[in-house]
């Protein structure tokens, strides 16, 4: 069964908490919180000040997705006592491996994000230590963004090399994910199905949260 992370960059930002607790509640099995410095991508949208806010409610784990520079010196801000997944791109740091170390040390797991242009050859080396991989589907920065289709074979090639290798790492999909797609995703070898506007931008954000739920049980 694969898991839904709504991305919160679609949230309606004076209501966070409350906008958690109602996915949480809905069934959404993580926060997916994007965190933008507008250097590593050209928008800037909230930092671990205001996630550690969301320590304050009941909310289902975080899976931080940083979209910056230097997440050497950012990460611990991230590593909260709900925080499962950590992920960095590959295209943001110049020593990955010693990266993917810093977050362990943390305590928190570790993911690796490529974006749409990246091929998954580049994590040839790092993939033993890697808890998840995220596919990105859109080029990161912004929310509300078309499915670019290259995502769907990058995945299915990850989940074969997962599994002649017997690695298990989970793979999740970032950018454009709505109801249409969530199904050929799942099928396609995806754990964790991340959706920002499909999910905050539907009237009854209950309600859509089941709908997903329902399609990638
Ligand atoms: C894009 C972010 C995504 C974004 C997805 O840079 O990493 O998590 O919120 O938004 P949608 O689902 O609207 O494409
Ligand atoms: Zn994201």
């Amino acid at each position: 069964m694969a898991k839904l992370a709504p991305s919160l960059l679609a949230a309606d930002y004076a209501k966070l908490g409350e906008q958690a607790v109602k996915v949480t509640k809905a069934g959404a099995d993580f926060l997916h919180i994007d965190v933008m410095d507008g250097h590593f991508v050209p928008n800037i949208s909230f930092g671990a000040a205001v996630m550690k806010s969301l320590n304050h409610y009941e909310t289902a784990p975080y899976d931080v997705h940083l979209m910056i520079e230097d997440v050497d010196k950012y990460a611990e801000d991230f590593a909260t006592r709900k925080t499962e997944y950590i992920t960095i791109h590959q295209e943001a740091c110049t020593h990955l491996h010693r990266s993917i170390q810093h977050i362990h040390s943390l305590g928190v797991k570790a993911g690796v994000a490529l974006n749409p242009a990246t091929s998954i050859l580049t994590l040839e080396n790092v993939l033993e230590d890697l808890d998840l991989v995220l596919i990105m589907s859109v080029n990161p920065g912004f929310g509300g963004q078309k499915f670019i289709p290259i995502a769907l074979d990058k995945i299915e090639e990850l989940a074969s090399i997962r599994e002649e290798n017997k690695l298990d790492f989970v793979i999740e999909v970032d950018g454009g994910v709505v109801l249409n797609n969530a199904k050929d995703l799942v099928d396609a070898g995806c754990d964790i199905l991340v959706a920002g506007s499909a999910v905050f931008g539907a009237e009854d954000v209950r309600k859509r949260v089941k709908e997903f739920k329902k399609i990638i049980k």
